[in-house]
């Protein structure tokens, strides 16, 4: 039998810090840190505590070629090998497969960047309440913690020498850009005309045109930029209130213009994830509906392997579509929203995306604006 090592591993020495009881009280201290060491291995989806000599011993195995089992058991001891194979960071090629092994086939068919997958695979959040369990603090809050912000506008130069501009003209985008907020008090009775929805979604989502830009590679032109123009950002809906459109999940089909129906859900089992989606966000719930932005990154990693800047692009590509999204939104006479701090590992369980292949990046969704205004939005009326 053979083994490698996984093909993707960052070891963390990790502080973890805590009141040391024995010093308090004997008054030489309060706080205390253990060191350990963290294997970060992202076809696990899970940090593993790993001992010196696992750490040493994971350095003498290659994660390309395939050794005999036999010669590293001479060289670190069975037991060692043993306990790296079960905890998934080494791998051999038995003929039962592991589901470790199939786990770093997938990561190593993405062409992850290593730093990339490992930040994007230990971000995601499950089971988060921003609202409660992280606390969302508000302005006054954050000024009496941290003190004042950095100013909002800096200046560089010699500021004799600054060339003042002359005032921007109006323009037809302006309608669109001084109307457009972060709507945070949705109606929770409003609908979401299908008619608006279906121009939300072609227009941020949707094939705009299609070429061929050379055999076997056809490319979308969208209404948004696009890193490599290859559109890897899929759009999974969460309907609640639209009619004609039965509660659920959806995937929307950028060419053929389509809702693909995923799972169906009754009124409550949908606001109830919802509200998982956004961490417990509870002034996005009520929007009639969610887009999830999620990259299939095998799209954009065809192009740019093992890249540097490929998982930056995936970022800003949802960053894009989320302004378009908001500019129609706003079209339609309602606000948007988008926010990153979303529970990740729902979306995708709900979804059905692994997160090796399917990035889940954002949530943006829209829908009428309520009365009042109960949870603070930055209008441009105010
Ligand atoms: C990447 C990103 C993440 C955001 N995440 C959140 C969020 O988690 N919760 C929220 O209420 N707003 C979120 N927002 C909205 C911002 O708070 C909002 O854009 C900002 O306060 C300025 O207000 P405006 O959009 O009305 O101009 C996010 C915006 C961006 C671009």
């Amino acid at each position: 039998m053979k083994i490698r090592r996984c093909a993707v591993l960052f070891i963390e020495p990790r502080e973890d810090l805590g009141i040391d009881w024995a010093a308090l009280f004997s008054g030489t201290g309060a706080l205390g840190a253990a060191l350990r060491w963290v294997a970060l291995a992202p076809h696990l989806d899970r940090e593993t505590t790993i001992d010196a000599a696992q750490v040493a011993a994971l350095g003498a195995i290659g994660q390309t070629a395939w050794t005999e089992r036999l010669d590293a058991e001479r060289q670190l001891g069975a037991a060692m090998v043993d306990s790296l194979l079960a905890l998934g960071l080494l791998l051999d090629d038995g003929a039962s497969g592991s589901p470790a092994r199939e786990r770093d086939a997938l990561l190593r068919a993405q062409h992850w960047r290593p730093l990339s997958a490992a930040a994007h695979m230990f971000s995601r959040w499950d089971g988060m309440q921003v609202d409660k369990g992280m606390h969302f603090p508000s302005f006054e809050e954050l000024v009496q913690a941290y003190g004042a912000p950095p100013a909002p506008a800096i200046g560089r130069g010699d500021p004799e020498a600054a060339i003042k501009l002359p005032p921007p003209a109006s323009g037809p985008l302006d309608a669109q850009l001084m109307q457009r907020y972060t709507g945070r008090n949705y109606d929770p009775d409003a609908a979401l005309p299908l008619d608006v929805l279906a121009r939300l979604l072609q227009r941020t989502f949707g094939a705009q045109a299609e070429r061929m830009v050379a055999q076997e590679a056809l490319v979308f032109k969208k209404t948004s930029p696009s890193a490599g123009g290859l559109h890897p950002t899929e759009a999974y809906v969460l309907v609640q209130r639209v009619p004609g459109v039965a509660p659920g999940l959806y995937h929307y089909h950028a060419l053929h213009h389509a809702l693909e129906p995923l799972t169906m859900l009754d009124a409550a089992a949908a606001s109830e994830l919802a509200r998982q989606f956004v961490a417990d966000q509870h002034w996005f719930v009520d929007a009639p509906v969610m887009v999830v932005m999620a990259a299939r990154v095998a799209r954009n990693f065809w192009k740019y392997r093992n890249h540097g800047k490929a998982y930056r692009a995936l970022m800003l590509d949802a960053g894009h579509l989320s302004q378009t999204f908001y500019l129609l939104a706003t079209e339609a006479g309602m606000p948007g929203f988008v926010t990153a701090a979303i529970n990740e590992m729902v979306i995708e369980r709900a979804f059905g995306l692994d997160p090796l292949s399917d990035a889940v990046v954002a949530v943006c969704g829209c829908g009428v604006a309520a009365a009042g205004q109960t949870t603070l939005e930055l209008r441009f009326e105010e």
